[in-house]
């Protein structure tokens, strides 16, 4: 299977994006594959998850601001072969530096990671949800976006929003960025909640992953725990089902099918 970079990305947040970050990276490292997340957040909750905030440590900031060589910032978890280049709380300067950059500003994430993009099979990308600087460079430097939503009444228009940014990406930036699927999250079985999944399936603007994430508490406590979720409650709905993400997107990805049909 070809090395694969998934910008985990939506415009809104609260949605499930770090949650399907921290626990598809981990369900992926423990089925043999070397993963690095990288935290692109500024709230650094996928690096808090690990516990491995440390503002005295190298990272994303000051490799994107080229302080820091990216193998520096990089850090092993505790779990084997999931690493992770973390966030930090002077993150809000690379948007400041990004701004005042002159050339290639969209691809500064791009570039920094030139000497690490092959050591991984997968790089997941926790993005921040505002349509930023920060999150233009890591549509720049994905290869898909998977687009984590609920659903609800807005979701749908959640869509069309995405499909406008990501218009604007593949024309300016990045023309072969692709959409690996729609993932339905915090999916419940009330006849509402029904009604806008299959709304999300039957939709045409982009394919739409067939594994639901329900919505499962052992997710919310698994983050209390510093743990993902596969070794915080392997037999709970969300490991089941995140672990279910993990096998889809592998079988996608080796078919070539991400078409979302069939
Ligand atoms: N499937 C789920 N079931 C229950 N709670 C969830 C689920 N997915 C996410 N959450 C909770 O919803 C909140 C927002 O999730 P998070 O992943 O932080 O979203 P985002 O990164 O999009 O802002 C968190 O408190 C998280 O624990
Ligand atoms: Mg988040």
């Amino acid at each position: 299977m070809r090395k694969t970079k998934i910008a985990i990305t939506y415009e809104k947040g609260g949605v499930g994006k770090t949650t399907t970050a921290v626990n598809l990276a981990a369900i992926l490292a423990e089925k043999g594959f070397r993963v690095l997340l990288v935290d692109l957040d500024p709230q650094s909750y996928a690096t808090a998850y690990f516990d491995l905030y440390n503002d005295l440590l190298p990272s994303i900031t000051g490799v994107m601001m080229g302080k820091n060589d990216v193998k520096e910032a990089i850090r092993p978890t505790r779990i084997e072969n999931l690493d992770i280049l973390p966030g930090s709380y002077d993150f809000k300067d690379i948007e400041t530096y990004l701004m005042m950059k002159t050339r290639r500003q969209e691809y500064t994430l791009r570039e920094t990671m030139t000497d690490v993009s092959d050591l991984y099979d997968f790089i997941l990308m926790d993005c921040p949800p505002s349509g930023n600087r920060i999150k233009t460079n890591a549509l720049a430097y994905a290869d898909y976006v998977l687009l984590p939503t609920i659903p609800d009444d807005y979701a749908i228009h959640g869509l069309l929003c995405m499909a406008n940014e990501l218009v604007e990406i593949r024309q300016g930036v990045n023309p072969s960025l692709d959409v690996l699927g729609v993932l339905v999250t915090i999916y419940e079985r009330t006849a509402n909640k029904r009604a806008y999944t299959e709304a999300l399936q039957g939709q045409d603007i982009f394919p739409c992953f067939h594994t639901l994430i329900r919505k499962n508490s052992a997710l919310s406590a698994a983050i209390n725990a510093h743990k993902p979720i596969n070794l915080y409650a392997r037999r709970s709905n969300g490991c089941t089902d995140y672990t279910a993400l993990a096998d889809e997107i592998i079988q996608r990805l080796e078919g070539g099918d991400t078409s979302g049909e069939n």
